[in-house]
């Protein structure tokens, strides 16, 4: 059986003014699927022989992510609430320490998941899930890699190496959000996946591989979880020994330095909607290239994404925007400076 960890502790700063501190990406609803995006990762899992999800967020959002999981009528879920956010490294290494408390001499296999990737093709990503088995079984730390189609530099990137078998390759080298230029070189070369962010291994491989490579985190994690408190759905590590754990990302921290690693390649129109660009190129347009939702009017305006929610509105004459109303908050950015949304956010966190 496999156990479905979900990864939703992240704050989605670049989809400002609807992703916000209270309500960040992962819960919202950003394309024309009813379910939010944490809502359509526990969807993705129907039909597998997965258990009931374990879900790690911050404490600050307990209530909606488990009235999203009541919703999604997953009654059993445990929740593992982090005090303050310190990366995936330590999230994933919380989560396999709860999963090794109840599991024995075992070694449970986690599929790691982030809570905010858009996948339109669950039957690929299935399969994919299916063809990592053996390997995570092995002892292998597999990470799922998206064939790329174009240089971003927000994405890590994975050499692949020998086939092992069908779409499953050892890695020669993993290397996390390279400039432009050298995503350039890795794009030409047809040998490089984009890191999907999305894992599958047993919990007991992985903390023996962060151990190796940095103990100060699995120590300060089992400090934490061994004075971790549950209620309900909820399982609250100790705040204080937790602030003490370094902040690293699972990336830097393991899947850099291994020599477990191995990459399934996936073909599933995996997407992590990381800008609002990245939610034009995916969402459907009209014959103008425009996306757009809630009360829009547009005039001889073009490839242009509008999202209303509380006014009309209105665009003439304009291309290539991003135009995102909301009650208190109100967005306009050229489609190509999408990146830079984030920094409006840490100017306002600055200035409040
Ligand atoms: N619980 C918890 N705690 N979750 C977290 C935390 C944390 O402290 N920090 C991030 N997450 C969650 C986010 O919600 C997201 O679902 C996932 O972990 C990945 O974090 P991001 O912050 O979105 O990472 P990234 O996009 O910069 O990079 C990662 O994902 C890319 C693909 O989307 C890397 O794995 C890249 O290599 C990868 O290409
Ligand atoms: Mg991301």
């Amino acid at each position: 059986m496999i156990h479905p960890v979900i990864m939703a502790g992240g704050t989605g700063s670049r989809l400002w003014p609807l992703s916000r501190q209270l309500n960040p990406k992962q819960f919202l609803k950003l394309t024309d699927s009813p379910l939010s995006m944490l809502q359509s990762t526990v969807a993705r899992l129907e039909g597998m022989d997965t258990d009931t999800p374990l879900l790690i967020c911050n404490e600050e959002h307990r209530f909606l992510a488990a009235e999203q999981m009541r919703q999604s009528n997953q009654e059993d879920v445990q929740i593992i609430l982090e005090p303050c956010g310190r990366n995936t490294a330590p999230a994933i290494a919380l989560a396999a320490l709860q999963l090794c408390q109840s599991a024995g001499d075992e070694n449970p296999l986690m599929l790691v998941l982030a809570a905010d990737h858009l996948i339109q093709n669950v039957n690929a990503f299935q399969q994919g899930v299916t063809k990592a088995l053996p390997l995570a079984r092995q002892g292998k730390l597999v990470t799922f890699g998206i064939v790329p189609h174009q240089p971003e530099t927000g994405y890590g990137y994975i050499h692949q190496g020998t086939e092992l078998a069908a779409d499953c390759f050892s890695v020669d080298e993993f290397v996390e959000k390279p400039d432009l230029e050298t995503a350039n070189r890795y794009l030409a070369s047809g040998k490089y996946l984009w890191n999907s962010g999305m894992f599958l291994f047993g919990a007991r491989d992985y903390l023996a591989e962060l151990e190796t490579h940095r103990p100060d985190i699995v120590t300060a994690c089992k400090a934490a979880m061994s004075d971790a408190s549950e209620d309900l759905h909820f399982i609250r590590v100790n705040s204080e020994l937790f602030a003490e754990c370094p902040s690293e990302s699972v990336d830097y921290a393991v899947m850099e330095k291994t020599d477990k690693a191995a990459v399934v390649a996936l073909d599933a129109g995996w997407s992590d909607i990381g800008s609002w660009s990245a939610l034009w190129d995916v969402s459907e347009k009209d014959q103008n290239g425009n996306s757009l939702a809630g009360d829009v009017i547009v005039h001889e305006t073009a490839n242009t994404l509008v999202r209303a929610d509380s006014r009309l509105v209105a665009t003439v004459g304009v291309d290539n925007l991003v135009i995102i109303e909301t009650k208190d908050a109100l967005l306009v950015a050229h489609k190509d400076k999408v990146q830079d949304v984030k920094t409006i956010v840490e100017q306002i966190r600055n200035d409040g």
